[in-house]
């Protein structure tokens, strides 16, 4: 059965901020890199492309089931940070604003009766959980470090070893 419109219609939004998270974190991670803080910046680079691949999850999704993708253009993002605990701060709230956006979108989905799309929503509101979690855990570490010194420089270090691996094609 071809897509509802009004579930096209948000999921359209939803690749949209996707690819705004993913625009977000690649301005992150060169913010990393500008200072220094090379684990963090893999870190973000890691999170880009973990962004694009939900953005893709969606928009497949969508053709899927023969519904039209049209690609809007993509907000402006910051490109600078006080310190790295506002950038991890500033992370988690975005996260959280994801959520919100793709539980809105399985109300739309609950409310149209495409449950198709709901079961599809569920992988993204438990990856939601653990993105929302892995920020708060950095931002946890870095208010014990105080955001400078030795323990920033590990804390970094540890960053470093975060490698993508597309959790959408399992
Ligand atoms: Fe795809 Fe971090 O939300």
């Amino acid at each position: 059965m071809k897509i509802n419109k009004k579930v096209e219609e948000i999921l359209n939004k939803q690749v949209n901020a996707e690819f705004w998270s993913a625009y977000l974190y690649l301005s992150m991670s060169a913010w990393c890199e500008s200072q220094g803080l090379k684990g963090s910046a893999n870190w973000m680079r890691v999170q880009f492309h973990e962004e694009t691949s939900h953005a893709l999850k969606i928009q497949d999704y969508v053709l899927s089931r023969s519904g039209e993708i049209k690609l809007q253009p993509i907000n402006a993002v910051e490109t600078s940070w006080n310190n790295l605990l506002h950038l991890f701060e500033e992370t988690y709230k975005h996260e959280c604003v994801v959520t919100e956006m793709i539980n809105k979108c399985y109300e739309v989905a609950l409310s149209e009766k495409d449950y198709a799309t709901a079961i599809m929503l569920q992988w993204f509101i438990d990856e939601q959980t653990e993105e929302e979690s892995n920020a708060l855990e950095i931002i946890d570490h870095l208010k014990l470090l105080g955001d400078k010194g030795a323990g920033i420089y590990h804390l970094d270090r540890s960053l470093e070893k975060r490698k993508f691996t597309d959790e959408t094609a399992e």
